[in-house]
């Protein structure tokens, strides 16, 4: 496991806290809602340290998911009344159908059209004819930016963590990239210790996505995210299985 979804798993709220999360959260419950009752049952793959999960449980019934056992305690410990799982999003079978399939961030750790293929796959089963998958890419092809990021914050116990986040520019042709991420970890009692981790990610042009989902045996549709944060805003895959 990565030193960022293993050692570090216990200071994602510093990393980044829940309350960022709200307004992002309330566009995927809108946009789900349009679709689906409240209380419906939903399958978050990747879900991390359950952040979405905080706000999009107030509607719906949540199921999660995620390869970390690590970032999966930290979820259980904000999240306590949802199902959790020990789970790849490639080859997860939880063996029953839910009405929707959720899927943030943790999309970009599929680095090859194969592994974004085997995640649809595993919404797919999870699903029954006419159930929703969300998907919520950082990037796409067409809008991904070398950029170096900071952030972090301050805990009510002392603890405190600031991260430089560098994404490098991608290979030409290339279906991944990587960025590397400092952390420094200051302790209440004034210690500090560094950590450096790399992720790889995956970044396809918006056409595979669509042809893929397609081929898996969805109906998709595009959704651009409305969004006041200080960023360019996503664009949603809404993914009906046919
Ligand atoms: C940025 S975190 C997700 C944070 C989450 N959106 C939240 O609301 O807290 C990315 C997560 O993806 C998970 N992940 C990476 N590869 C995965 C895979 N193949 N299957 C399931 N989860 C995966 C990591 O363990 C990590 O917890």
């Amino acid at each position: 496991m990565s030193v960022f979804y293993g050692e570090l798993a216990p200071l994602w709220p510093l990393i980044s806290p829940v309350e960022e999360y709200a307004e992002e959260a309330a566009f995927f419950a809108k946009v789900l809602l349009q679709r689906l009752r409240p209380g419906a049952q939903v399958l978050e793959l990747g879900c991390g340290g359950g952040h979405n999960a905080f706000h999009l449980k107030k509607h719906f019934q949540l199921t999660l998911t995620d390869l970390s056992d690590a970032m999966l305690a930290q979820s259980a410990l904000l999240n306590p009344e949802c199902a959790h799982h020990r789970g790849d999003m490639r080859t997860l079978d939880l063996g029953r159908t839910f009405d929707a399939v959720f899927v943030h961030d943790a999309v970009d750790s599929m680095t090859t059209t194969d592994e974004l293929a085997q995640a649809m796959a595993t919404a797919f089963r999870h699903l029954a004819p006419g159930g929703l998958a969300l998907f919520v890419p950082d990037v796409f092809l067409e809008s991904f930016d070398p950029a170096t990021e900071s952030g972090g914050s301050d805990g009510a116990d002392g603890r405190s963590v600031r991260y430089l986040e560098w994404t490098h520019p991608l290979e030409p042709g290339a279906t991944s990239g990587f960025v590397d991420y400092g952390f420094l970890v200051r302790e209440a009692d004034g210690s500090a210790r560094v950590f450096h981790d790399r992720q790889r990610f995956g970044v396809f042009p918006r056409s595979t996505w669509l042809e893929l989902l397609v081929e898996e045996g969805f109906e998709a549709e595009v959704i651009p995210e409305e969004t006041a944060d200080d960023r360019p805003p996503r664009s949603l895959l809404l993914a009906t299985r046919r």
